[in-house]
């Protein structure tokens, strides 16, 4: 198993004393507990994270990229990778077919970043389903006959003088999606069938990898002329599946945009550009997330893309305090789990840096308990980490040599990965945490991952679903949270990060 050897090696740069903060390790699966993420020794996991660009892609093609990417992410304490498991476009698709059927080689290439991502003390977020990427969602739909329906349930709110729904238009009104028995067990197979699978590098089913940090059900998805109520029966169903009959080990949310219904006393921080589409996404905020499924509330934020001329900082604050303020009506944690701001090279400093300092300081002030908050990480888009991506766009791509990155991105992360806002004194746990097992004796369950790597074969009209009496399914009997060598690697990494 390369991932032990290579948890192994991190220990020893770990212990040889590395120049910058790598990010703390973590015992066993992150969860919720008092309104922070925890590891399973109720230690806090404060989030200082990233989205990956076409992650499979490179996993594809250049797989010494990811190593080199996740070897710069822990050497700059950043600790949280949040990438596509299906849908990052380009031309790769993780499903192939209903069955679901798979492509192998993206298959392994997604195991191989979860190995590698593991072996750098990196946690990740997967996102299984994308809304906007047509070898996502759209193909799904082409696949449960739900692409063919141009039912609007709520006509009274289409305010457009077209009649017809052009195709952006009715990817964004994905109604039949949402609601009918096909496309929703369409998903449910899709999603039994990555629980189940067993890693073909580190042998660990992806149910049973603390690597995997949580499952953002489906990124930010549109249902206009719908109401709030499609979008907000399919979150809720899914993640019941995914926790009730799934058994799922890791954490579950939603991936969406963070929208608030116009019902909602929050909606006036929406989105609304001269009209009302963020109050009339389908998304809808506090419900989405108000249910007990769900571990714990995401937004996002792109100033550029949701209005035009732009918002200021003053409203995006006003957003994310917004935010905050819903996620502890409903008790949860909040995260957010993306966020970027267009300039092209000479408006770095003037126009990005004030957004990525306005987000950093609201997460720190959350984290640290002074404002009272419940925003417990931040993943910025995207990171350049090759230094190679087209510089004058307007885009926001973030090179390692940007302002952006030295004196905002670096300097947060650092503070997370030396505890330096955590809401505890230096060894301590989060204030009423319990912590669990860590069940880190016994083999990996299964053997033999090569042999029982393949999933379902194309065509099969199911696949084999986590039994309901399995471990998995069950939260009881052997798990392999924990492998030896990560336990003492988060000691003794724990003991060196902490600086006086
Ligand atoms: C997605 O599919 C639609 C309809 O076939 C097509 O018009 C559009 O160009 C496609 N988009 C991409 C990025 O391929
Ligand atoms: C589709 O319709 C919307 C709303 O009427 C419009 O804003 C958009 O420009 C149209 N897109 C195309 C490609 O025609
Ligand atoms: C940067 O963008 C601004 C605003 O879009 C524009 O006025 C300026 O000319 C651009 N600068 C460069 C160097 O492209």
């Amino acid at each position: 198993m390369a991932g032990l050897v290579a948890r192994v090696l991190v220990a020893a740069c770990v212990a040889a004393g590395a120049a910058a903060a790598s990010p703390a390790s973590a015992a066993g699966f992150i969860r919720v507990s008092n309104m922070r993420f925890v590891d399973a020794q109720c230690q806090e996991y404060g989030v200082s994270g990233w989205n990956g660009y076409s992650v499979l892609k490179r996993a594809l093609q250049s797989p010494s990229d990811i190593s080199a990417l996740f070897a710069k992410a822990s050497s700059r304490g950043l600790n949280v990778l949040r990438m596509f498991a299906g849908g990052e476009g380009d031309g790769v698709s993780l499903l192939t077919g209903p069955g679901p059927s798979f492509d192998e080689a993206t298959f392994r290439a997604l195991d191989y970043v979860l190995d590698e991502a593991a072996s750098a003390g990196i946690k990740v977020i997967l996102v299984p389903l994308n809304l906007w990427k047509n070898e996502s969602m759209p193909a799904l739909e082409n696949w449960c006959g739900s692409a063919a329906s141009n039912f609007k349930p709520r006509p009274d709110i289409d305010l457009r003088t077209e009649t017809a729904l052009n195709y952006t238009e009715r990817m964004q009104t994905p109604y039949a999606f949402f609601t009918t028995t096909p496309c929703i067990d369409l998903v449910k197979r899709y999603y039994a069938a990555l629980l189940a699978r067993v890693n073909t590098v580190s042998g660990l089913r992806y149910t049973d990898d603390p690597t995997i940090f949580a499952w953002d059900l489906l990124n930010e998805p549109r249902c206009k002329y719908c109401g709030p109520d499609a979008v907000n029966g399919w979150y809720h169903e899914l993640a019941r599946y995914m926790k009730e009959d799934l058994g799922v080990k890791q954490m579950v949310t939603t991936g969406e945009e963070g929208f608030f219904d116009e019902s909602d006393p929050h909606s006036s921080a929406d989105p609304t550009d001269g009209n009302v589409w963020g109050p009339r996404s389908g998304q809808s905020f506090t419900q989405n997330h108000n249910s007990p499924h769900i571990d714990f509330a995401v937004l996002h934020l792109w100033p550029d893309n949701w209005r035009n001329p732009p918002y200021d900082t003053a409203w995006g604050k006003a957003w994310i305090d917004a935010h905050e303020a819903a996620a502890a009506a409903i008790g949860k944690p909040a995260l957010l789990e993306e966020f970027g701001k267009n300039a092209n090279e000479s408006e770095i400093s003037a126009v990005r840096d004030p957004w990525f300092q306005m987000v950093y300081d609201s997460v720190s002030a959350s984290l640290n308990g002074s404002s009272g908050g419940t925003l417990r990480g931040a993943l910025f888009w995207q990171w350049d980490s090759a230094g190679n991506m087209p510089r004058s766009d307007g885009g926001s791509n973030i090179r390692m040599t940007d302002s952006t990155f030295t004196n905002y991105i670096e300097s947060f992360s650092q503070k997370v990965a030396t505890d330096e806002l955590s809401h505890r004194s230096a060894g301590s746990s989060v204030p009423g945490c319990t912590p669990v097992p860590l069940n880190g004796s016994g083999p990996p369950p299964t053997a033999s991952p090569a042999a029982s790597s393949s999933p379902a074969p194309a065509g099969s009209p199911t696949p084999s679903p986590v039994p309901a009496s399995s471990p998995a399914a069950t939260g009881a009997g052997p798990q392999v949270a924990l492998l030896p060598q990560e336990g003492s690697r988060s000691a003794a990494g724990r003991r060196l990060l902490r600086r006086g």
